[in-house]
Formats: C-alpha cells, sequence, structure tokens
C-alpha cells in the first residue's frame, strides 16, 4: 500500500510534486464565450487532458487525478450528462491504446456501479490492460465524491471487521487502507481551473495537507505552460506538516553536513 497519512508521519518532500490532483472545471464558461454550446467545451476539455498528462510524464509526475464527474454532476441537465457519458466512451475506447503505449497506468475511483455496463466494461478492460505499467498512474475520479469515499471506506472497515469476527482498530491507517485511491500517496498539489476556489466534494480526506492552486484559465485553454506555472507556484511553498520554519531549515542543514 502506498498510501501513508501526511497527519501520522511527515511526508518526504520533493521538488516536483508526487502527485497532481485537478478539478477540470470551466469547459461550460469556456464554450459559453465562444457562443459554442456547453457540450463543445467537454470535448475540447479531452484534449486539455492530453496535454496536461503527456506534461506530467514529461516532468516526471508519479500520479494525476482527474475530476471528472462529481456525484452531484447527475443534478445536470439529461443532455449533457448523457453527452458527457458518450464522450467517456469514446475517450475509453480511443486513449487507452495511447495511455498503454506511453506506459501510463489507468485507473477510475468513484462509485461506477451507477455507470452502464459498457461504460463499467470499458474501465475493467483498461485498467487490465494498463495494470502493469509503471509510468505514471492516471486516475479519473468519475461519480467521485469525497464523502462517499470516507463512507465506503468506512463500511469496508466495519464488513471487514464482522468477517474476522472482533473489532477493528479505526485508525487514519485503516481508514486509509480502504479509500479508493489507497495505491497513491496524498496529493502534493491540487489545481482547481476555472476560477472557483471551492473543492466541490473532491479529495476531501486525502487533501489535508495538499497545496492549492487555483487559476481563472478555463480547463480547454490549460496546456503544459500552464501546468508548470502551478509546478513553479508549488515550487516556491514551504510545506511545514505542522512544523516551524526554523525546524524545516535546521533539518536540511542537517542532510546538508550529513551529505557532506
Ligand atoms: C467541468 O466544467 C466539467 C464537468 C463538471 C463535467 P463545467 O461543465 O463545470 O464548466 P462550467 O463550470 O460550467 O464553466
Ligand atoms: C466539479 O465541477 C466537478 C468536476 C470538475 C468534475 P463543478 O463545476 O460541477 O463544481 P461546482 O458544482 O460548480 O462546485
Ligand atoms: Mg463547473
Amino acid at each position: 500500500m502506498t498510501y501513508t497519512s501526511s497527519t501520522v508521519r511527515v511526508p518526504d518532500v520533493a521538488a516536483v510534486p508526487r502527485h497532481i490532483a485537478i478539478i477540470m472545471d470551466g469547459n461550460g464558461r469556456w464554450a459559453t464565450q465562444r457562443r459554442l454550446p456547453r457540450v463543445a467545451g467537454h470535448t475540447r476539455g479531452v484534449d486539455a487532458v492530453r496535454s496536461v498528462v503527456e506534461a506530467c510524464v514529461e516532468r516526471g509526475v508519479e500520479y494525476l487525478t482527474l475530476f471528472a464527474f462529481s456525484s452531484e454532476n447527475w443534478r445536470r441537465p439529461t443532455d449533457e450528462v448523457s453527452f458527457l457519458m458518450r464522450l467517456f466512451v469514446t475517450a475509453l475506447e480511443r486513449e487507452v491504446a495511447r495511455l498503454h503505449a506511453n506506459g501510463i497506468r489507468l485507473r477510475v475511483v468513484g462509485d461506477l456501479s451507477m455507470f452502464n455496463e459498457r461504460i463499467q466494461d470499458l474501465i475493467r478492460r483498461a485498467e487490465t490492460k494498463t495494470a502493469r505499467n509503471t509510468r505514471l498512474t492516471l486516475t479519473i475520479a468519475a461519480n467521485y465524491g469525497g464523502r462517499w469515499d470516507i463512507m465506503q471506506a468506512t463500511r469496508k472497515l466495519v464488513e471487514a471487521a464482522a468477517a474476522a469476527g472482533e473489532p477493528v482498530p479505526v485508525t487514519e491507517d485503516t481508514i486509509g487502507q480502504y479509500l479508493a485511491m489507497s495505491y497513491a500517496p496524498e496529493p502534493d498539489l491540487f489545481i482547481r481551473t476555472g476560477g472557483e476556489q471551492r473543492v466541490s466534494n473532491f479529495l476531501l480526506w486525502q487533501l489535508a495537507y495538499a497545496e492549492f492552486y487555483f487559476t481563472d484559465t478555463f480547463w480547454p485553454d490549460f496546456n503544459a505552460d500552464a501546468l508548470n506555472r502551478a509546478i513553479g507556484s508549488y515550487t516556491e511553498r514551504e510545506r511545514r506538516f505542522g512544523r516551524t520554519s526554523a525546524q524545516l531549515e535546521n533539518q536540511s542543514q542537517n542532510a546538508d553536513s550529513l551529505s557532506c
């Protein structure tokens, strides 16, 4: 299990974020600004996904998690929801071979039982095909909600206790091992495009110590340069995890003297 809680143990911090999580927002407004139907923005959004995945591979990011459809997005007009489902099918059909050729492992997290059989089958196939790839783990959050995630993890923990016939300790680690993304470290950098500054029920548990970066750029316009700006901002942050700046300085001085 890769997941370790940042509140239990201070994680190692690298210059480039190991894990970037993005709320890809602003597709509708991108299209409206151009007098196009909202869904045209979703189509262009897929192109942006392609370029950001490539940029992450180039920058050596290990995990990229993209919020594609929230558990609340079912509230949208039926036409838009149907369009998004079709787009998901097309993207799975067209992009998986390329991802695989580039050594990318694909995972999809969320309550997948709400999707039709075809989508569920495409997801299973894509995950199996790419399971052994190690260059980048691309996770698509679909019908995902942070509260759903904590709830389903808790449910599994309770079920494990029932199966074991004895109580299971409720700790950050035991909850963490049942979270949908237990295979990944917590996100280092959280990006939201499209100007809104909210979490919208994304990775509530896992964002505890992520660095937040908001940009007005609409998702279809987000590209490698925009990603590099976000990473640049991240690089300037001091990630203290509850400690003081002086403690961090001492730590790095000690590390320097050890390496001399
Ligand atoms: C994000 O763009 C994509 C999804 C939620 C599927 P939006 O569709 O939310 O775009 P805006 O926020 O309305 O511009
Ligand atoms: C969040 O975007 C979900 C995704 C990007 C998939 P929304 O545009 O749906 O978020 P809210 O509802 O405006 O906060
Ligand atoms: Mg939106």
